[in-house]
């Protein structure tokens, strides 16, 4: 069991299969990327494979998602899922991608396994998707939604960040446009992750303005706080439901103290938090000959240290040095 001194036990395990991506999303990397991990630094599709299996058999992980960077430019994804699906209990198995790929590898996915797949959009407007990921590519991520959506990987969530001046007149649109498609809109607190470290406080989108925005448009009313357990999103019925909406704020209302996740970066690293200070080094131990015993042993060690909350509204909040495409979304 992966236990921290809070009492809180980790059974959901958060997989960065590349820190590499094909979209520039101004609030995750610049338009010229990052200085992307060299490759022997990688875990082989082996290596996931067994340290995950090491989380579901021995530690009690019963969730495992896979994200980048963009897992889908991972070419081993469809078989590190597979053998994920063999793993004995079967884990939840799902994905976090921009969508971009989608169409391509839906139903090879849904074959090998995948429950669900989690998508990224800001925006519906092709000039703004644009200016947003300096990639001209929003017809590739509808068709990819759609994709998922006709292979089953269901429900369909979607994620959206809203920026000031950018999207967050949008807030409406997408719902209306993900209603119509049955895709469950999660609108995000845009976090102080970029590689840029452009954020600021005081000019992010909270989850009030993005409530208010909608109550303008939709009667919403708060879903029973059961249903939540210690996912990120706080949900509304829209318009009686049962369509929902949900806000992630991690940022004016966060969920650290119920959080139940662990993660695992692309180069084998361990961090109990996106937020962590420090990481555990799997790979170097693997590559060093440990067994499954004493990897997990390093994992139960590691996660025990896990802070309390991210502390992003302490004075002396830094903000961790590796971006969000690199330790995983
Ligand atoms: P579901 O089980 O499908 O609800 O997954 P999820 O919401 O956990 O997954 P997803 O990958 O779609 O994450 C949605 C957003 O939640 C991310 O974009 C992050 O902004 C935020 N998020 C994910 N993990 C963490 C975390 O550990 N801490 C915080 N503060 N935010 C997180
Ligand atoms: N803050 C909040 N969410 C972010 N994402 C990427 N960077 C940030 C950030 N700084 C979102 C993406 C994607 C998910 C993996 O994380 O939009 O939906
Ligand atoms: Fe790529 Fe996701 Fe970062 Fe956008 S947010 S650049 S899709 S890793």
């Amino acid at each position: 069991m992966l236990a921290d001194r809070y009492g809180r036990i980790a059974t959901d395990l958060r997989v960065s299969l590349t820190d590499r991506c094909n979209l520039r999303c101004t609030y995750c990397m610049p338009e010229e990327g990052l200085a992307w991990l060299p490759k022997p630094e990688v875990l082989t599709d082996e290596e996931v494979v067994r340290l995950v299996g090491v989380a579901v058999e021995r530690l009690g992980v019963r969730e495992v998602r896979f994200t980048g960077g963009e897992p889908l430019l991972r070419r081993g994804l469809v078989d590190i899922v597979a053998a994920c699906a063999g793993l004995k209990p079967r884990p939840e198995l799902s994905v976090t991608t921009n969508a971009v790929g989608l169409t391509r590898v839906a139903q090879a996915l849904a074959d090998a396994g995948l429950d669900r797949v989690n998508g990224s959009l800001d925006t519906l407007s092709a000039d703004r998707f644009e200016k947003l990921t300096h990639r001209r590519r929003l017809d590739d991520v509808l068709a990819g939604l759609a994709a998922a959506d006709a292979a089953g990987l269901v429900p369909v969530k979607v994620n959206a960040v809203l920026m000031r001046d950018v999207n967050d007149d949008e807030a409406p649109d997408l719902l209306t446009w993900a209603l119509d498609h049955g895709y469950e809109l999660r609108f995000i607190e845009q976090m102080p992750l970029d590689a840029q470290h452009a954020w600021r406080r005081d000019e992010m989108i909270t989850a009030g303005d993005i409530l208010a925005a909608l109550q303008r448009h939709f009667d919403l009313t708060p879903d029973s706080p059961e249903e939540r357990g210690s996912a990120p999103a706080e949900k509304w019925l829209v318009n009686g439901g049962p369509a929902r909406v949900g806000i992630i704020a991690s940022v004016t209302r966060p969920f650290c103290g119920t959080c139940d996740r662990t993660r695992l970066t692309a180069d084998g690293q361990v961090r109990t938090c996106l937020f962590a200070r420090d990481e555990s080094d799997l790979r170097g131990a693997m590559r060093g000959g440990a067994s499954d015993e004493e990897l997990a042993e390093r994992w139960k060690v590691a996660m025990y240290g896990k802070a309390a909350g991210h502390g992003i509204d302490d004075p002396s909040f830094l903000q961790p040095s590796r971006p969000m495409s690199s330790i995983g979304g």
